[in-house]
């Protein structure tokens, strides 16, 4: 099937209730479906969007294409959870329904003001010779999920391009101010462009943030700003940036700075740390992070990067969000660890002293392992019974290397961004590993969170044996996990 313009962006009401049952069932039926972080009904997700705390509950949305694996006509679909854990699906909460959205409601983020949650995204239009106008739009949700009086706020001013789009609405001290994702006329290179507002509806430019003298590519997407211990952290994804800048792996970096704080009114990092990866694995991209009311700072990825084919196209749908993180500073460094009520998943509590682990996995899991001090050595993960395919993770506790292998893991994706990450650790000292796994995606915290390597893979799905190659000196704990969708 050929995905033609045309094709791609027809109206929603155009597709058949059979085809769309048909896509859901593919989606659903997938043994590469992931049961406990949110994955798409139907279709293909990117972003996370409007990550928000509102009317008692935490409500997230994700960029939704529900008529096939291809970047189409995108909207926003609701979840809502009491504990970033369990989450509701509420459906489609922002439609491209009007002029200014007709393109795409795309990327966005969300507030709760005055008993309502204010929805501020960008609507993506194209004219009739494909010219786009990036149209930030804010819309209110109700108590009972509905979107109602979408105004456009301001469009890309004139010394910026069409590239200009994903708002994060912010308020600090009575002032709202909007970051969002720009490219400049002038010299082409990404930017975070500040904007404030005293009433949500003039809105002024305020300028770009100075984020140094180094371009940041040639466009930066998804820009958040949020407050972790104290510091300002700025969450990015810079397009096309430089390697010497800061270097990375995958097509498209999502990257952070630490701040000690922001000066809104001179666009300014007050002490800025340099550029950091936010995830050392694979397809972490699009990161959207919020202040909770009692000012704990959470964070959820979009598991799947732009311009990337991955298998389960074959099958109509694509990608997933991340598990919900928590942010906090420790020792100067951004720490993200899986938030408390993840453990209320766990099922079935068994310990795992040997070097096999588990013949049967399930592929819905979370394993716990402190690997010693002084050893080296791959644990198999998904694999099969010769150990032939599998994803690896090795570990060299003598050096400090961790490295985790996708070369060997079944369907292949983006293997000219390389097949393997690999990270440092402390040498000589033990290391403990969280490693949950939900079929295609794993996500693994590195003590505790100082490191986090993300990333699908696709084995063959009765492959799930785990096991160390060799005998190796190190405490663990395996549990089921809990289906939440
Ligand atoms: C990032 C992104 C955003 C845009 C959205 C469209 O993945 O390209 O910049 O708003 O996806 O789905």
């Amino acid at each position: 099937m050929e995905w033609t313009r045309e094709k791609r962006y027809l109206p929603y009401s155009k597709w058949d209730a059979e085809t769309l049952l048909d896509l859901q069932a593919q989606a659903a039926n997938s043994p590469y479906q992931m049961h406990y972080h949110l994955h798409p009904t139907s279709g293909l997700v990117n972003d996370p969007n409007g990550f928000s705390f509102f009317n008692g509950a935490y409500h997230v949305f994700y960029q939704s294409y529900p008529f096939g694996a291809v970047h189409g006509l995108k909207s926003w679909v609701h979840f809502k959870s009491t504990d970033l854990v369990h989450w509701i699906n509420l459906g489609l909460a922002v439609k491209p329904d009007t002029m200014a959205d007709s393109h795409g409601a795309y990327s966005g983020s969300a507030k709760e003001i005055n008993d309502k949650l204010f929805l501020m995204y960008t609507g993506n239009y194209r004219d009739e010779n494909w010219v786009r106008t990036p149209y930030q739009i804010g819309a209110w949700m109700d108590k009972n999920g509905k979107v109602s009086d979408k105004t456009v706020l301001f469009k890309n001013p004139d010394h910026i391009t069409e590239h200009f789009r994903d708002p994060q609405i912010i308020e600090e001290n009575g002032i709202y101010y909007a970051i969002l994702g720009a490219q400049d006329k002038a010299e082409k290179h990404g930017h975070i462009d500040v904007w404030k507002s005293l009433d949500l509806k003039d809105w002024e430019e305020v300028g770009f943030l100075d984020l140094g003298s180094e371009p940041m590519g040639y466009m930066i997407e998804c820009p958040n700003i949020v407050k972790v211990d104290g510091k300002v952290v700025v969450i990015f994804c810079p397009q096309g940036l430089d390697k010497r800048i800061a270097d990375y792996d995958d097509i498209y970096p999502d990257m952070y700075i630490i701040a000690d704080d922001i000066d809104w009114e001179n666009h300014k990092l007050i002490n800025p740390s340099p550029l950091h990866n936010l995830d050392e694995g694979f397809d972490v991209y699009a990161t959207q992070a919020f202040n909770a009311p009692d000012g704990t700072a959470y964070a959820i990825s979009w598991v799947g990067l732009p311009d990337t084919t991955y298998p389960t196209d074959d099958e109509n749908w694509a990608n997933c969000l991340s598990q919900v993180k928590k942010l906090t500073i420790r020792d100067g460094q951004l720490i993200q660890t899986p938030v408390p009520s993840m453990k209320t998943l766990r099922r079935g509590e068994e310990k795992v002293p040997n070097k096999l682990i588990q013949t049967n996995a399930g592929g819905q899991y979370e394993l716990e392992l402190t690997i010693a001090a002084n050893q080296m050595g791959t644990l198999h993960l998904a694999a099969n019974s010769d150990l032939s395919q599998s994803l690896q993770v090795k570990f060299d506790t003598t050096k400090g290397q961790l490295t985790l292998d996708r070369k060997q893991a079944g369907k292949q994706v983006a293997v000219d961004y390389g097949t393997s990450r690999t990270l440092t650790l402390p040498k000589q000292e033990a290391v403990k590993l969280n490693i949950f796994v939900d079929h295609s995606l794993v996500e693994i915290f590195v003590n505790d969170g100082e490191q986090v390597l993300t990333g699908r893979f696709f084995t063959e799905p009765q492959d799930q044996l785990i096991t160390f190659d060799q005998e190796t000196e190190h405490e663990g704990t395996f549990w089921k996990m809990e289906t939440i969708l």
